[in-house]
């Protein structure tokens, strides 16, 4: 891994035209060795393009696209052992069974073992319906029985496109643990999703596009840290809130529950506590409140919705 550093996905200046449509532009990426990595965007906002270009399917218009240290369009007899992809709609033959399913795959790599095909069925706990026929099984299944295709060569890098679509709450949970349960085994992750909520449980680090293009990225734990809200509680709420709205420089104050929310950014908060002191009134807690990444994204893309 020495070639690439720790990194095991890097774009730079991606871009792609399909005619005059700009799919993707200009986009710069890293995803590091062993971690669970968000690529999250509204419909249509160039994620499968991007994540074509990366798997080498879809030649870029300009920029790179490097997979291990390897270009990859030219590298992908190199690089595709390496990597498990789960596509937006799994191609598998639907009237065989999901164990032959896997069987058909396993033959088109080297070395792959019936205990191979085991362990990942008992990994996507398929194993218990390996022999019924892929057209029988629900929505849910299919796309677990996709995920065992995508792990049987025991890749490093594993890159899914949106693998819960189509799935209910309970099925779209069993892919959520299964991914955390993969990238507690250490292996990168490289996650397409439209779903917030998804991301923020299952990767550390995001990039939120918006027509192509990056809008912000960073570690999710950092995004959902919403700098301008504090969020205090008092012994006297409502006397606060009269001394706290006379202040010009809270731009609003806001009553949440047990909480005061103050459009004050957080390194004011000696500030608050010391005015409020003045007329004896104390702050059992005062922190900045925490966004979460939903409210983020949407703020951060919502110009796309009213464009
Ligand atoms: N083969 C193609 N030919 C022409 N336009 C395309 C092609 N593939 C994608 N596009 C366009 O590129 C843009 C980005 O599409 P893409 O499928 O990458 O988005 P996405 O973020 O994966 O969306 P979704 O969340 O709906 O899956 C869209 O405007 C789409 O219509
Ligand atoms: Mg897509």
């Amino acid at each position: 891994m020495s070639a690439s550093n720790g990194i095991i996905v890097k774009t730079k200046n991606l871009t792609k035209h399909f005619g005059h449509i700009v799919a993707v532009d200009d986009l710069s990426i890293e995803v590091h060795k062993g971690e669970a990595f968000g690529f999250l965007g509204p419909n249509g906002s160039g994620k499968s393009t991007t994540m074509g270009m990366i798997l080498g399917l879809i030649a870029p218009t300009s920029g790179s696209a490097e997979v291990f240290g390897l270009e990859a369009q030219h590298n992908l007899p190199s690089i595709l052992p390496r990597v498990g992809a789960v596509m937006e709609t799994p191609g598998l033959y639907p009237y065989l069974s999901g164990r032959d399913n896997l069987k058909v795959f396993a033959r088109l790599s080297d070395h792959i073992s019936d205990k191979r095909i085991d362990e990942v069925l008992d990994l996507v706990e398929m194993s218990s319906r390996a022999k019924d026929k892929f057209s029988n099984y629900s929505m849910g299944m299919k796309q677990r029985l996709a995920i065992a295709c995508a792990l049987l060569h025991n890749p490093e890098l594993i890159i899914m496109d949106e693998p819960t679509n189509g799935l209910d709450p309970a099925g779209m949970k069993e892919i959520r643990e299964l991914i955390i349960e993969l990238s507690k085994q250490g292996k990168t992750i490289f996650l397409n999703s439209h779903l917030l909520h998804e991301v923020e449980q299952v990767c550390e680090r995001v990039a939120i596009i918006k027509k192509g293009k990056i809008v912000v990225q960073g570690l999710v734990k950092e995004l959902v840290k919403a700098g301008d809200v504090l969020q205090i509680k008092v012994n006297e709420p409502d006397k606060a809130m009269a001394i706290l709205g006379g202040q010009k420089w809270i731009s609003s104050v806001n009553k949440e529950g047990d909480y005061i929310l103050l459009g004050v950014k957080a390194d004011k908060a000696v500030d608050v506590s010391a005015l409020l002191a003045k007329d004896g009134i104390f702050a059992a807690e005062i922190k900045a409140k925490e966004n979460s990444l939903e409210k983020f994204f949407l703020e951060q893309t919502e110009e796309e919705a009213n464009a």
